[in-house]
């Protein structure tokens, strides 16, 4: 191997330390994981609605007949069970026994227990590895035992990782396979930044994952690899932690610079737009319904979201003298009364007067306000919901027993379900969420590029594996 880049032990075999991490929807598919495998890494195929294929190899459009959204789910659960397999099989038939198949789920998707358990039955021998983040997965480790195989855990800090030791992976620490750091200021997708961190405070990843060592090391698990994900382009940048005690068996987590192959699913249609992107065009940003924050390129879909929110103003139910809400306003089809600060009143006036008539009610007691045809837009995804999400702001679904979160819908949200089928179905990308992480506009820069080039999947593990 080049760029004296050690092999390390990964879901049960020495492998070259480079791996595709699993993305939603329909990007790592089972085309980029198999390639992935084949090349001597690890690749990822994604369960999160995963598409089934035809005999063809080409894509069934989903299409949900449920009347409510407890039966679309129930579709949903079907569908994810059923696409993760077919991805998972084509997959390993391309691997074709080399390298390492993993299988990656949102443990906050609607149903990922179930499609776990559907998925993990049948792939007996296919799957290697499970890994799983976006909430705190304690049950990952019970269900990966059940089948034998590995887990790999998401985390952003030492204090995660401790906390799903602590209550339930100390039960199961063989199939531990990995810790998976992720940068929450980096990385693409979704972001584990917790309530104490700041959005606009980056931290160096450095000392957060020696400290996640220390922590391993702690519970026994100096052999145990820490996968670092999020900003990892050159591996020549990373030569101090390679071989350092401090950080011990590491394995590179690659999600942005993999978006560009000749076999990923977003090729053409994203290719443009990442091949130009600059420093600072990906926004780490508040809207994703999970309520996590998430990062993705800054289109006009971010944009009309940050307008949207930009468009906001409080408002009380009942006129009080000590308040400042003193301006009465009338909105709704019952021409409900509230009050408005005057400022509010002023705003609300001139963005009505610019076409956004429409005040919509937020769980915070604020209005945005929305031209007519995205409030119709906002209503129609609330109510084709299919329950994607374990808990969703933007609709307020929940898979529970009365299916809601008990808050109201939140219209400063969006239905990440159907903008991200858009999106990999390669519609209209501009106007969909293209989830990215924030070393993007490398490809802008990186010389690999040049002209437009773009690598298979091989091309890119080999270039990788040279630390350029
Ligand atoms: C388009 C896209 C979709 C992603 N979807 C998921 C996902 O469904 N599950 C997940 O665990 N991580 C997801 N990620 C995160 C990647 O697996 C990976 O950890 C991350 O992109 C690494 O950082 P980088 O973007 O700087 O390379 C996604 C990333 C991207 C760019
Ligand atoms: S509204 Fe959309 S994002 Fe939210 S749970 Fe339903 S399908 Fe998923």
């Amino acid at each position: 191997m080049s760029f004296n880049l050690e092999s390390v032990k990964v879901s049960g075999k020495e492998m070259m330390p480079i791996l595709e991490g699993g993305k939603g929807v329909g990007v790592s598919t089972g085309l980029t994981s198999g390639e992935w495998a084949k090349a001597g890494g690890i690749g990822t195929v994604s369960a999160v609605n995963a598409s089934r294929l035809d005999e063809d190899g080409k894509i069934i459009p989903v299409e949900y007949k449920g009347r409510n959204r407890n039966e679309r789910f129930r579709e949903l659960v079907q569908f994810g069970i059923e696409g993760g397999l077919t991805q998972l099989r084509q997959a390993h038939d391309i691997a074709n026994g080399n390298g390492r198949l993993h299988v990656n789920v949102l443990w906050e998707m609607g149903g990922a227990q179930e499609i776990l358990h559907g998925i993990l039955k049948e792939a007996k021998g296919i799957v290697n590895g499970i890994t799983c983040g976006a909430g705190m997965p304690f049950k990952l480790a019970e269900i990966a035992s059940q089948y034998g195989v590995y887990y790999y855990p998401i985390v952003s800090s030492g204090r995660a990782f401790r906390a799903l030791w602590l209550r339930s992976y100390r039960k199961a620490p063989d199939f531990l396979g990995a810790v998976v750091y992720e940068d929450p200021w980096l990385a693409g997708g979704h972001n584990g930044l917790s309530n104490t961190e700041r959005f606009d405070h980056p931290e160096d990843p450095y000392p957060r994952v020696k400290e996640l060592r220390a922590t391993m090391n702690k519970f026994g698990l100096e052999n145990t690899p820490i996968i670092m994900a999020g900003g990892v382009w050159y591996l020549r940048d990373w030569t101090d932690w390679m071989n350092n005690p401090e950080i011990g068996p590491l394995v590179f987590q690659f999600g942005t610079r993999p978006l560009l192959t000749q076999e990923s699913p977003v090729r053409d249609s994203w290719g443009d737009t990442l091949l130009g992107l600059k420093e600072g065009d990906v926004a780490l940003n508040p809207f994703s319904p999970t309520g996590f924050y998430s990062s993705a390129v800054r289109n006009t879909f971010l944009d009309e979201l940050y307008a949207r929110t930009e468009r906001q103003i409080s408002f009380t139910d009942h006129h009080e003298a000590a308040d400042d809400h003193t301006e009465s306003f009338k909105f709704g089809p019952r021409n409900r009364e509230v009050f408005l600060t005057a400022h509010g009143k002023e705003s609300a006036e001139k963005w009505m007067a610019q076409g956004f008539t429409k005040a919509l009610v937020t769980p915070d007691s604020t209005f945005v306000f929305v031209a007519e045809e995205k409030a119709a837009e906002i209503r129609k995804d609330q109510l084709d919901c299919m329950g994607c999400l374990s808990q969703c702001k933007f609709s307020n679904w929940a898979d529970n027993e009365k299916g809601t979160t008990g808050r109201k819908a939140d219209p400063r949200s969006y239905c990440i379900q159907k903008t991200l089928l858009n999106s990999a179905y390669g519609e209209a990308p501009e106007h969909n969420l293209m989830f990215s992480g924030h070393a993007a506009y490398k490809f802008a820069q990186d010389p690999f590029y040049n002209d437009g080039f773009i690598p298979t999947v091989k091309q890119l593990v080999e270039r990788i594996a040279t630390g350029d």
